[in-house]
């Protein structure tokens, strides 16, 4: 996820578009850069680091005083953040900034390169730079753009302009958000309302597949294939702070609603549907490497340590290789059993975690070949480990995590369903499946996220209750440890999983009149058993909120509260039944009053031991 603006107008526009990207920093914030017209050729000035290194990189210069410019600030997903990665990215007399994910740039920068073209960068917005450059002789600016984006498939929000074209600016986009500032005689283009909601509120949202050109004298907008289209003009009343939010109250909000599109983009390029293969490439494990893997560690801290546990059952299950799931704090401090043929993956969201760091040494001193599964390009742990799967589920505000979450658990899958096709235990048929249901998951979490309102009722209900139990068995057993650890972050009461068959072995001893307990009894091979601890926990009064999926009559007529959740393979299932969870721990801790965004005694990365 990254930061685009772009603005043509009377006013200084390189001002305008610094201002705008530090109002999309959230957005991303490894490289930024900006492009401006200066006495009839376009200038850029671009480093790695934060806006406000750019804005040093252009204070030791003359201010421009240009009136057309575009702007970006970057979350690295192809290419490292570096000054030559950083956007915009010019070719001939095109320049263009882009947020999204090309899923054919490797085709197309094959072609390109066959065709002449030279590249400078490692990003996949460079080839989109090429393309625009290849089709734009004899057209305008706009009908270049158009030629172009008929060769991508992926996601993307450009804003480009051309040296021959001064006070132009051309948007565009597909899967990724754009929109239109209307000013008194200035416009604007941009991925999110902040950037210039200091200068007008007055906005148009572009649709997918939808163009916008921007000039001195106003805007027109058309669908990509050319044809005029008439949109309406939005006032918009938000105040920037909540404009940052998307006009959710919180981050923790907005990125738990994120999740169909951030999963989208951790799965985009790497599902060959029509060849039913996963694109191994990314984990750099050659097929030779993964035959003679004889084990697995998967280690990690907190909610990454959950999603290693899923991870366990997914690849245990898919690719029949033994997996040893550790706490990052535990492993480094013991003498794990490593004779060198183990793979070990190290699961960070921000690849900065010390613990995590130190058992990923640890383990390469030991001789394991070391994947790391992290959602920060040029963290420490993704340039230390032997390869890198990056979760591309873009900055992740909140302290708790929730987006970053469900996309560790997509990349495990991804891994788990590949290794075991190498290894031949996946058979066609079967994998095509496979991969289809993970194709489904955004669409069934959009589904969950509909019943958000219920699932606020529910924690109006229960909102000073003192302690909570969640049990599960098998693979969603580790959901029932992440959504006692949502509830403890945000809303500071405390809470703890079980695997629900440990009932009997002592916490059932908890359960009196009104005990709040959360089962997730998913309808799969377990569901009679999860069926029983209800009734064992009902007994003793305690009160039952139950996720289920379809419409399990039974666990109705036990349940105080039910939320049904769409159903998927049972690897996967893990994945929808943490949405509710995420929701559920979101609103006790707002009705409590806490600050959900960022917690007492927390913080987004735990850089020391
Ligand atoms: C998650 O909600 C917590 N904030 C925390 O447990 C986190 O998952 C843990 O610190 C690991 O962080 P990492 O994924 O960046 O290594």
């Amino acid at each position: 996820m990254c930061g685009i603006i772009g603005y043509t107008g009377k006013n200084n526009s390189v001002s305008i578009a610094l201002e705008g990207l530090k109002r999309l920093e959230y957005r991303g914030y490894d490289s930024a850069g900006v492009a401006f017209f200066d006495n009839g050729s376009v200038d850029v000035r671009r480093c790695k680091g934060k806006i406000s290194d750019l804005m040093a990189l252009l204070s030791r210069e003359e201010k421009p005083s240009s009136t057309t410019a575009i702007g970006h600030t970057r979350w690295a997903t192809h290419g490292r953040p570096s000054d030559e990665n950083a956007h915009p990215h010019r070719s001939g007399d095109i320049v263009l900034v882009h947020n999204g994910i090309i899923e054919n740039y490797v085709e197309l920068k094959k072609k390109l390169k066959g065709e002449g073209f030279v590249f400078t960068s490692e990003t996949d917005t460079e080839i989109i730079c090429h393309l625009i450059n290849k089709h734009s002789p004899g057209l305008p600016l706009e009908d270049a753009v158009r030629e172009a984006v008929k060769e991508l498939r992926g996601a993307y929000a450009l804003a480009v302009i051309s040296e021959r074209e001064p006070g132009k600016v051309v948007g565009v986009r597909k899967d990724s958000p754009l929109v239109v500032g209307v000013g008194d005689g200035e416009y604007f283009l941009a991925s999110d309302i902040p950037a210039f909601l200091s200068y007008t509120r007055d906005v148009i949202f572009l649709e997918d597949n939808e163009l916008v050109v921007i000039t001195q004298e106003g805007f027109t907008t058309s669908t990509a294939a050319g044809e005029p289209v008439g949109k309406e003009t939005v006032h918009i009343t938000w105040d920037s702070t909540m404009a940052e939010k998307g006009g959710y109250d919180h981050f923790m909000l907005k990125e738990i609603f994120e999740q169909p599109r951030s999963l989208a983009d951790t799965l985009a390029g790497r599902i060959n549907t029509e060849t039913s293969e996963v694109n191994l490439e990314e984990f750099n494990i050659e097929k030779g490497d993964l035959e003679k893997v004889k084990k697995i560690f998967i280690v990690a801290c907190g909610t990454s340590w959950h999603a290693a546990i899923v991870g366990k059952y997914m690849i245990e299950e898919l690719a029949r290789v033994p997996v040893e799931v550790d706490i990052a704090s535990e492993f480094r401090y013991r003498n794990p059993i490593m004779n060198g043929d183990e793979l070990f993956i190290a699961i960070t969201k921000s690849g900065e975690t010390a613990d995590t760091l130190a058992a990923q040494r640890m383990a390469k001193k030991l001789g394991a070949k070391v994947l790391s599964i992290c959602n920060v390009i040029g963290s420490t742990s993704s340039r230390e480990a032997d390869s890198v799967f990056y979760t591309h589920s873009g900055p992740e505000i909140g302290v708790a995590s929730t987006k970053a979450f469900t996309a560790q658990m997509a990349a495990l899958y991804l891994f788990a369903v590949a290794f075991g096709r190498a290894k031949g235990l996946v058979p066609d048929e079967r994998m095509q499946e496979l991969l289809e249901e993970m194709l489904m998951i955004p669409d069934k979490i959009e589904k969950i996220l509909l019943k958000e309102k219920a699932i606020e009722d529910i924690a109006k209900r229960y909102v000073n209750k003192s302690g909570f139990l969640y049990i599960a068995r098998g693979i969603n057993y580790p959901i029932a440890l992440e959504g006692a650890l949502k509830l403890k972050e945000v809303s500071y009461i405390h809470a703890e999983a079980y695997p629900a068959g440990e009932m009997k072995h002592g916490p059932i001893a908890l359960i009196d009149e009104g005990f709040p307990v959360i089962v997730l009894a998913p309808r799969d091979r377990l569901h009679e058993k999860m069926i029983s601890n209800i009734q064992e926990i009902k007994s003793r009064g305690g009160s039952i909120i139950a996720v289920t999926t379809g419409s399990g009559r039974e666990i109705a007529d036990m349940a105080e509260q039910l939320i049904e959740v769409p159903e998927s393979v049972s690897y996967l299932q893990p994945m929808v039944m943490v949405v509710p969870l995420q929701l559920l721990a979101y609103h006790v801790g707002v009705l409590r009053g806490c600050n959900v965004d960022q917690p007492r005694n927390l913080a987004k990365s735990v850089t020391v031991e």
